[in-house]
């Protein structure tokens, strides 16, 4: 069968992956190609046990893979005969040099940029799918256009708004696509073919065209105003649980407000995930690298509170405890850094449950889809840290359930059959506000919500 056109996309991750097979699905006269260097990788999307777990993801890749949806490692192949490149590699921030802690390691990317020069031997549209610090684009122009070829690469930015676990879902009905290019006559047009494949199942008005620098920094500012809101509304459950208010009813009075919004108003342990982090980083290194102390400062506070959020769960679980966690067993209920993932990428459990075993406790950790992650994590140091897939078992003995991360399959457990197994005083400090702390209380739990008057019986 012939194509109309050639897609290609480099990293077969996270976003790659789900974002790739949906366009293989809208759009069945391209033929979408998926490459990763990781063999085990590409060996899982060509399997029934697919590397990530996305609801909806697996009846979209079986349904194409195979006939216009292909995973492969064949990097040269694949950039040969390529029509437009989607640049989807990760983009970690870096962990030496300069801008370490903070800037983005471009290496990855730069590395891809020169693949693509050498393999490709015709006019090719390069698409940003990474997160990248604005003006990148121009720096990657820059090492592309330097091929001896003669070959034109128009370059895009074209940023994915992807929340793990609504990724299908995000890419069926996203609120928006952002489809960022050089003003010049090639790269509007370029853009326009960008626009095209999204315009297979998305209305024009969802698809917004920008200029290059604007798509890039969209991106970065999505993020950094969603953080802002969690940090935000965290900053509140601190002075809540000094005062008589509950956060839950400031979060729903507040969101209320028609122009401030109901989403993105739950207080919790912490944010985590790949993206969050990474990208104020960025932002912060950006505007200081400019001279931009000010508002540099302002963006960093974003990730100082969540720091204090995590840092503020331990240090309530050790003075309720009576100051000493020291060979007690804990229960941490989830390691997902987030419901419905097995992702654990700045999960706010690393931090929670390094600064328990520095306090020497005995963890036990439940997750229904995070403990392989969890065991990689938490390699070298977890001694003293079981793994359980039964949320019973991890509790059973414990003096204390953290609870982490908001999976349903915690709300609707027996609570009575789990405190009957727990050492006396039983403790549960509920990180995440999803469980009913009346009726835990009533069973016989001295209960610390966040952002809410304790229940006790001392
Ligand atoms: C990544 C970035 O982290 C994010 O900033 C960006 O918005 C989208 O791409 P994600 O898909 O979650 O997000 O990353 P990851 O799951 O790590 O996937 C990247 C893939 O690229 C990996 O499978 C890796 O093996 C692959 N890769 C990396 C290559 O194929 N070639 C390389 O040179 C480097
Ligand atoms: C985020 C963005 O939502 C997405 O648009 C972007 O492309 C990638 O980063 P993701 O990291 O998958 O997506 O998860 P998200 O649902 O945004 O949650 C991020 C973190 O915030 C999670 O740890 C979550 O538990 C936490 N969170 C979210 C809260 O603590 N409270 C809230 O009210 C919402």
């Amino acid at each position: 069968m012939t194509f109309k056109k050639n897609i290609l996309c480099i990293g077969a991750g996270y976003v790659g992956g789900p974002t790739m097979s949906v366009i293989a699905l809208k759009c069945p006269e391209y033929k979408v190609t998926v490459v990763d260097i990781n063999k085990n990788r590409i060996a899982q999307w060509n399997s029934d046990n697919l590397p990530i777990y996305e609801p909806g993801l697996r009846d979209v890749v079986e349904s194409c893979r195979g006939k216009n949806l292909f995973f492969t490692t064949d990097v040269q192949m694949g950039i040969k005969e390529a029509d437009i490149i989607f640049v989807s590699v990760n983009t970690p921030t870096k962990t030496f040099g300069e801008g370490a802690g903070m800037a983005s390691d471009l290496q990855y990317w730069e590395k891809t940029a020169h693949e693509i020069i050498e393999y490709s031997d015709n006019d090719k549209i390069i698409v940003e799918k990474s997160t990248l610090p604005v003006r990148t684009a121009e720096a990657l122009g820059r090492i592309l256009k330097s091929n001896e070829k003669n070959i034109n690469f128009e370059i895009i930015s074209n940023p994915e708004f992807l929340a793990e676990g609504t990724a299908i879902k995000d890419l069926l009905e996203g609120d928006r696509v952002l489809i960022g290019s050089q003003g010049t006559e090639s790269g509007l047009k370029a853009a326009d073919e960008i626009v095209k494949i999204y315009a297979h199942w998305l209305p024009k008005e969802k698809i917004i065209t920008t200029n290059l620098w604007s798509s890039e920094l969209s991106k970065l500012v999505a993020n950094a105003f969603l953080a802002q809101r969690i940090s935000s509304i965290n900053s509140i459950s601190a002075l809540c649980e000094k005062t008589d208010a509950d956060i839950s009813e400031i979060s729903y009075a507040v969101g209320k407000d028609t122009r401030i919004g109901a989403k993105f108003l739950n207080a919790s342990v912490g944010f985590g995930g790949s993206c969050f982090k990474k990208d104020i980083l960025n932002l912060v290194y950006i505007a200081r690298s400019y001279g931009l102390k000010e508002v540099a400062d302002y963006w960093e506070m974003v990730i100082k509170m969540n720091d204090y959020q995590e840092t503020r769960f331990v240090s309530k679980m050790l003075k309720e405890m009576f100051n000493t966690v020291a060979d007690k067993k804990i229960a941490i209920f989830g390691f997902a850094f987030k419901a419905n993932t097995g992702d654990t990428r700045e999960s706010p459990a690393i931090e929670v449950i390094k600064k328990l075993i520095e306090e020497r406790a005995n963890i036990s950790i439940t997750d229904p889809k995070a403990l392989d992650n969890a065991k990689i994590d938490l390699a070298g140091i977890d001694s003293n840290v079981s793994y359980e897939i039964d949320p019973y078992e991890a509790a059973r003995g414990s003096s204390a359930i953290g609870v982490v991360t908001e999976w349903d399959e915690f709300k609707i457990l027996d609570y009575q059959r789990i405190y009957d197994s727990m050492k006396k005083p039983a403790f549960i400090f509920d990180g995440r506000n999803i469980l009913d702390h009346k009726e835990l209380f009533d069973i016989g739990f001295n209960v610390y919500p966040l952002g809410k008057a304790s229940l006790t019986h001392f």
